[in-house]
């Protein structure tokens, strides 16, 4: 099984969890990547928007790509309450196969927190 599999279920529990383990730590780490290379930017496997919503909030355009619609659902909400997040777009897909044109280059592509351990297969 790849491990990608089992974000939709796990999807409810994340945020609950996530802050009680890595938290905002890592944020300010890669606002200063976002701030230093500028727009736009693409997160690989955004989840819950947990990173990509500060990201969103330096006015550079970002976009989030997970392939997990509920992950996705979550991240949308978020998006939707918060204020100066108008420059985050989300899309759903997989890393493995990115849906954008090659013409059309990100300054910044950064994957937090285990994205790529997602790919491993077990
Ligand atoms: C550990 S979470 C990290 C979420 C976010 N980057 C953060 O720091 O909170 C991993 C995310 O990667 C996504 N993911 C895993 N494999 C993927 C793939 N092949 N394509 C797109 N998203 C994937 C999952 O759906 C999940 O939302």
């Amino acid at each position: 099984m790849e491990g990608w599999h089992g974000w939709d279920a796990y999807a409810p529990v994340y945020d609950w969890e996530n802050v009680r383990t890595v938290g905002h730590r890592d944020i300010p780490f890669w606002r200063r990547q976002v701030v230093a290379c500028g727009g736009p930017v693409l997160e690989l496997g955004c989840g819950t928007g947990r990173v990509l919503l500060p990201m969103a909030r330096t006015g550079e355009p970002v976009v989030g790509l997970d392939r997990s619609t509920n992950m996705l659902g979550l991240a949308r909400r978020r998006l939707r309450r918060a204020r100066g997040t108008d420059s985050a777009r989300l899309v759903r897909g997989d890393i493995r196969s990115l849906p954008f044109a090659s013409d059309r280059p990100f300054s910044l592509v950064m994957a937090p927190y285990g994205v790529l351990q997602s790919l491993l297969r077990n």
